[in-house]
């Protein structure tokens, strides 16, 4: 069995191939190849355990991550985890590797899938709400799949921004890209062709005013429980559809199931992100309006698609360490 750390995964694999890993994965997701429970949270005193397992076609996945609200004020990472791997047909484990690196790297490329199949490809600006580790992840990703020259970002608890732009400047080289930092979401949202949001607030995180979101591509991550959301309901008056991951999301999600509940959003305009790139592979999708939304909560099929990639590039490239049997 290989254990991979977070240097040793970050090693194994290029953003190329992860972003194709993931959008294999929502394809799969499509072809509805694999078995994939509903996440199972198990939660006490504000701390969550999520347990997200799924099968694919020669591997099984099982993602374990802890999810404690209280971490970041005691200097602590929000998300820690496991991962692992088993052997499809005969279940035995094949390797074990960081949650947190591969949730970070996946969920980087699914806003990285959703960038390059739903924003305008002359996009050279990125504005980012939530300067944290999913953030991060979100723009260094973005700036693989469009032509980014600019940051723009907001985060409402941090101080500092020293630490997030020096490693955002070593994510993205050799590009040298122009990171501002502003003083409300408003100004982010003015200056950015592309919109991110990955925070954990309960209550919209930009103003309620649609002129911030026409015509652009808005990636919402963060936030996934029922009384969050990330994005204002004036968003409602410059599209009348969302992408996502699953349907799941709707009952999950905030930003999907209160625009739902009070009939801004109709159930048959939330349209699925793996049908969407099946219909456009095919040349058979139905065009989407001027504003792009895309919202994830995420999916056990992206872990195991994620993981099992690494697994395959640490082998081919030596990386990680062989556990004894
Ligand atoms: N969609 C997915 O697949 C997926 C995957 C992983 C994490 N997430 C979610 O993404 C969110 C962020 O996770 P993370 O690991 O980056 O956490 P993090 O703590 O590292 O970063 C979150 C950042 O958001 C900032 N923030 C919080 N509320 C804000 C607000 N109202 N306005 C502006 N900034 C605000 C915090 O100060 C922090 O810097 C969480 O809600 C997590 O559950 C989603």
């Amino acid at each position: 069995m290989l254990y991979l750390n977070d240097s040793q995964m970050r090693k194994a694999v290029k953003y190329e191939e992860m972003l194709d890993a993931i959008e294999e994965a929502f394809l799969q997701h499509h072809s509805g190849h694999y078995y994939m429970p509903d996440r199972y949270t198990a939660e006490s005193e504000n701390r969550r355990m999520l347990y997200m397992p799924c099968f694919v076609k020669d591997v099984i996945g099982t993602k374990m991550l802890a999810e404690f609200p209280e971490n970041p004020s005691k200097g602590l990472p929000y998300l820690s985890g496991l991962m692992i791997l088993n052997d499809r047909d005969t279940g035995a484990p094949l390797a074990i590797m960081d949650g947190s690196t591969l949730t970070a790297l996946r969920t980087g490329a699914v806003g990285g899938v959703a960038i390059r199949h739903l924003s305008d490809p002359d996009s050279h600006s990125a504005g980012l709400i939530g300067c944290g580790v999913q953030g991060l992840h979100q723009l260094a990703y973005a700036s693989q799949v469009r032509p980014i020259r600019s940051c723009y970002l907001y985060d409402a608890y941090r101080n500092d921004y020293g630490d997030f732009i020096e490693k955002l400047r070593r994510m993205t080289a050799p590009k040298e890209l122009l990171i501002k930092v502003c003083a409300n979401s408003r100004e982010v949202a003015e200056k950015s062709d592309i919109l991110i949001t990955a925070t954990q607030s309960a209550t919209p995180v930009f103003p309620e005013d649609p002129s911030l979101f026409r015509k652009k591509c808005v990636v919402a991550i963060g936030s996934w429980l029922p009384d969050h959301k990330e994005i204002p309901d004036a968003i409602w008056q410059t599209t009348q559809s969302v992408l996502t991951d699953l349907p799941f999301a709707c009952e999950e999600s905030g930003d999907l199931c209160q625009p739902l509940q009070t009939g801004l959003l109709r159930r048959e305009n939330v349209r699925y992100m793996g049908d969407y790139l099946h219909e456009k592979k095919s040349g058979q999708a139905q065009p989407l309006g001027e504003t792009r939304f895309y919202k994830s909560v995420g999916m056990g099929i992206f872990d195991v698609m994620a993981a099992r990639l690494i697994w395959k590039k640490a082998l081919e490239r030596r990386c990680g360490q062989i556990l004894a049997e």
